[in-house]
C-alpha cells in the first residue's frame, strides 16, 4: 500500500487592517525609517487595534476563510493546532476558542508554544496524526497579537513585530506529495535571551512587575541575530544535503521573516537566489507563529503541484527547524 503523507491542500491568511508605519514609530520612540529598513527590512506591520479582540479573532477570520475556500464543512475537522505566543488568556487554549467560534464541535485541539518555530511544530505534529492514519482533517493555525507584549517605548523590539495569522489545512495523500521530511530543534538554555519576564507561575502578575515592564518582550538583539543566522542557514542546508537537494532542485524557500538580513544569510549559505525566496517581511514585520503560512497564502497562486520547497524557522526557546515538503496542488486560477 502507499505510504500516507500528510498534504497541505489548501492555505489562507489574514492580516488587520491598520497599518503602522515606521513613520508613525518614529513619532512614537527615537528611529527612522532609514534605520529600520536597513537593520530589519519592514516599512510597516499590521496592528489589530479593536479593543476586546485578541489572538482568536485573528485565527477565527482565517479559519473561517480556509474553511470556506476549501469548502470544508467545520464538523468535518479532526483536529485544529494554535501556534502562538499571544494567547487569549493563560487557558484554556486559543484553539479552543478558535474552534468554538467557527463551529469546529467534532474534534480536539490545542495550543502549541514554540515561539517563532510555532507553525512549523504545529505543521510535523499534525502531519504526524494523518501519516498515522488517524484523522484526515487537520487545521494548523499560526496566530499573533504580537502588538499586545509589544513594549512601544522600546526602540529596539517595537519595530520588528506585528499582527497577523495563517491557515493551513492537512490532508492525507499517497501520490509522493505533501510533507516528506522535518528536522526541527530546541536548546532552552537561549531562554535568558529572549523572553517575557513576567506573568507566568515563576513570576506572577503583580503592581511591580507592570511599573518594570515586565510584560513585554525582552529581547536581546544581538544575541539572537547570531543564533538566527546559523541555526537557521544551517538546519537548512542539513535538509537539502540530506535529500540531495540541489539550488536548481529547490523551487521555493519559506523562511521565517525576522530580519531582512538573516533571510538573505540564510539564502545565500543554502546558494539560492533571491527569486525563488519567499519574503513578505517589508509589510507584515515579524508576525512570530503566522509568517511561515502568511508567506504561502500570498505566494499560493504561483506554486505548482510537485513543487520542491523548504521551510525554515528560528525563535525564541531556542527553537528552530526544517521541513521539505512538495506542493500537493495547482491553484484554481
Ligand atoms: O523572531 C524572533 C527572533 N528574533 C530575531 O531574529 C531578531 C534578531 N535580532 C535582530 O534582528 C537585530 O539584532 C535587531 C533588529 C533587534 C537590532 O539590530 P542590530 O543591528 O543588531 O542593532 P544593535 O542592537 O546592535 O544596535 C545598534 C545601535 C544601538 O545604538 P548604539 O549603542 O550603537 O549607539 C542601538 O541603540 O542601534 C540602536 N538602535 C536603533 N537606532 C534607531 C536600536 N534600535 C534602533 C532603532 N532605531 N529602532
Amino acid at each position: 500500500m502507499a505510504k500516507i503523507l500528510a498534504a497541505i491542500t489548501g492555505v489562507e491568511g489574514y492580516v488587520p487592517d491598520y497599518i503602522l508605519t515606521n513613520k508613525e514609530l518614529a513619532t512614537m520612540v527615537d528611529t527612522s525609517d532609514e534605520w529600520i529598513m536597513e537593520r530589519i527590512g519592514i516599512k510597516e506591520r499590521r496592528i489589530l487595534k479593536e479593543p476586546g479582540k485578541g489572538t482568536s479573532d485573528l485565527g477565527a477570520e482565517v479559519v473561517n476563510k480556509l474553511l470556506q475556500k476549501t469548502s470544508t464543512p467545520p464538523n468535518s475537522i479532526d483536529l485544529l493546532i494554535c501556534a502562538t505566543v499571544t494567547p487569549d488568556m493563560q487557558f484554556p487554549a486559543t484553539a479552543n476558542i478558535i474552534s468554538d467560534k467557527v463551529g469546529i464541535t467534532n474534534a480536539f485541539s490545542f495550543d502549541i508554544a514554540a515561539g517563532c518555530s510555532g507553525f512549523l511544530f504545529a505543521l510535523v505534529t499534525a502531519s504526524k496524526y494523518i501519516e498515522a492514519g488517524q484523522f484526515n482533517k487537520v487545521i494548523v493555525v499560526g496566530a499573533e497579537k504580537m502588538s499586545s507584549i509589544v513594549d512601544y517605548t522600546d526602540r529596539a523590539t517595537c519595530p520588528i513585530f506585528g499582527d497577523g495569522a495563517g491557515a493551513v489545512l492537512l490532508e492525507p495523500v499517497t501520490d509522493g506529495l505533501g510533507i516528506i521530511d522535518s528536522i526541527l530543534k530546541v536548546d532552552g538554555a537561549g531562554r535568558v535571551f529572549l523572553h517575557q519576564k513576567a506573568g507566568g507561575s515563576l513570576k506572577p502578575a503583580t503592581h511591580e512587575t507592570v511599573d518594570a515592564r515586565e510584560h513585554f518582550i525582552y529581547q536581546e538583539g544581538q544575541a539572537v541575530f547570531k543564533y538566527a543566522v546559523s541555526h537557521m542557514a544551517d538546519i537548512s542546508v542539513e535538509m537539502m544535503k540530506k535529500h540531495n537537494i540541489s539550488p536548481d532542485d529547490l523551487d521555493w524557500f519559506v523562511p521565517h521573516q525576522a530580519n531582512m538580513r538573516i533571510i538573505e544569510a540564510a539564502a545565500r549559505r543554502m546558494g539560492i537566489k533571491k527569486e525563488k525566496v519567499m519574503i513578505n517581511i517589508q509589510k507584515y514585520g515579524n508576525t512570530t507563529a503566522a509568517t511561515l503560512p502568511l508567506c504561502l497564502w500570498e505566494w499560493e497562486p504561483q506554486l505548482h503541484k510537485g513543487d520542491n520547497i523548504i521551510l525554515a524557522t528560528f525563535g525564541a526557546g531556542f527553537t528552530w527547524g526544517s521541513v521539505y515538503l512538495k506542493w500537493a496542488y495547482d491553484t484554481k486560477k
